[in-house]
């Protein structure tokens, strides 16, 4: 009977190569509608970075990330291409743990929280001493939730995503709700970017990489961000003197201007005309704090593969079809709603002993279920079908970008806990890419790489690059 059910689970979930072509016939549709107009399914955001790096970037700059479950503070050095020819940095960091309390509270609660990590950091590295209200610390916050930009130091959110569900932020401006914080405590620090996460790994990436053509996350949330020509951005004003500034400033030709296009495509098909979605995945885009947003995200990325594989599992217990009662079973943790991280995943897929000791151990230890050799043969299997599906619709937004842009070449820079984590993502990613694409030669043209620090030396470079162009190098 559980073979049945295997059976059947697996082609639920199963995306073959036509369907996944479809989907990309969808994706580049939604992706090409988001350059021409605001307000559509896929945000494709406008972010002011006109360009990649030089790698002569210089200059120290205070970074933040905020993006789920940390807020990292970093102090950032960049030296430029100085060090004969090695574009080195130096960078000092902290890391704090987000309160599950604040991720549902109220937008004070929030930046009072950022704003006090600022004030220990700052101090504790003496940076309160070193500068000054008249010769401020330039800031860069990696803020990565949807923003309008209407400027790069301005980002109103236009809706929480990963389960962050902030009274008082959503239609305002988190540059200036951070300002306010910092400035009643009388820092001496300036915010002069807010960027994605995904801008900042294609950008820390391009610093050493130049080959680096997509900056994408595979993690908590799934992502990615390109350099699109402003004339493929309808929506843009091509006229806008900001864009032929930085343009005369760069260097670049007339009419090969570009711009950083963070393209927001965890919520891409919310309108439901394509993907194939499990009553599994139903469940979960109910039960979210944003019914009806994020449904692509909500089938790929790591912050609800954990929570599938427990619905399954739950579903199938309901039926009496896994671990037996004859077992003195506790199902209190599988019972209780995300109690499985993506992580258990890939130390599930990770276990190489021939009779999954690793996995029994697993699902005691964090579960306290006591398996049976079925069950345990179930959850191998469940924690394949599941990954295998969110690896394969991953690869379907870069597909989607890079025919667009008809990109035929060049690295994907990965960041994100399911990138980095999972054993075999970036195969499955790999593979499904290739037959999307229909690549038939035994190299790869387009292939993923491991992001250089986006939202430490990312930030930093755009801030960077952001002071220079104000003509104010510090
Ligand atoms: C980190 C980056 O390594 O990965 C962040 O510095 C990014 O900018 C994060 O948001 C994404 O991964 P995850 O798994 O934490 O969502
Ligand atoms: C979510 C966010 C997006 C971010 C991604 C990866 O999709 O909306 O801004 O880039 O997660 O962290």
């Amino acid at each position: 009977e559980l073979d049945d059910e295997l059976t059947k689970l697996d082609k639920e979930f199963w995306i073959s190569g036509s369907k996944l072509k479809d989907i990309v016939k969808y994706f580049r549709k939604e992706l090409e509608e988001g350059l021409s107009k605001d307000k559509q399914n896929i945000p494709m955001n406008i972010t002011w970075v006109h360009s990649l790096p030089s790698g002569k970037e210089k200059g120290t700059i205070l970074t933040l990330d905020l993006g789920g479950t940390n807020l990292r503070v970093c102090k950032v050095t960049l030296h430029g291409d100085e060090a004969a020819g090695t574009r080195k940095h130096t960078l000092e960091q902290e890391q704090y743990t987000l309160p599950q309390s604040l991720k549902t509270g109220e937008a004070d609660s929030l930046w009072t929280f950022v704003a006090e990590k600022v004030e220990d950091f700052v101090k504790s590295k003496g940076l309160d001493q070193e500068y000054s209200s008249d010769k401020p610390m330039p800031v860069g916050f990696t803020f990565s939730y949807p923003a309008t930009q209407g400027r790069i130091d301005h980002a109103i959110l236009q809706t929480w995503t990963k389960g962050f569900d902030i009274k008082g932020v959503e239609g305002e401006d988190v540059a200036q709700q951070l300002r306010k914080h910092l400035e009643a405590r009388e820092l001496p620090v300036e915010l002069i970017c807010v960027i994605n996460d995904t801008v900042g790994a294609m950008v820390a990436s391009a610093y050493t990489d130049p080959e680096t053509i997509i900056g994408g996350i595979f993690g908590t949330g799934c992502n990615a961000a390109y350099m699109a020509h402003t004339s493929a951005i309808k929506k843009l004003d091509a006229n806008d003197q900001r864009i032929t500034d930085a343009s005369r400033h760069n260097g670049t030709a007339a009419g090969d201007e570009k711009m950083a296009i963070n393209c927001e495509y965890g919520a891409f098909d919310n309108a439901h005309r394509i993907l194939p979605r499990t009553k599994f995945d139903e469940q979960i885009d109910t039960e979210s704090p944003r019914p009806g947003e994020q449904t692509f995200e909500k089938l790929s990325a790591g912050l609800y593969l954990g929570e599938i594989f427990r619905l399954v599992l739950v579903d199938l217990l309901d039926r009496g079809l896994v671990f037996p009662s004859s077992q003195t079973q506790n199902t209190t943790a599988l019972k209780q709603p995300y109690s499985i991280d993506t992580g258990l995943l890939s130390q599930i897929e990770d276990d190489e002993s021939p009779s999954l000791t690793q996995t029994r151990n697993l699902l005691s230890d964090i579960l306290s279920l006591q398996p049976t050799d079925a069950d345990i043969e179930l959850c191998r299997r469940l924690a394949e079908i599941i990954a295998v599906r969110g690896a394969r619709l991953c690869a379907c937004g870069v597909a989607a970008i890079c025919l667009n842009e008809g990109i035929q070449a060049g690295h994907v820079a990965a960041d994100g806990s399911v990138a980095n984590k999972h054993p075999k993502f970036k195969k499955r990613w790999a593979s499904a890419l290739g037959e999307v694409l229909e690549w038939r030669g035994e190299v790869d043209p387009i292939t993923i790489t491991s992001a250089e620090d986006g939202s430490g030396v990312g930030c930093a470079i755009i801030g960077a690059m952001e002071l220079e162009r104000r003509g104010m190098v510090r």
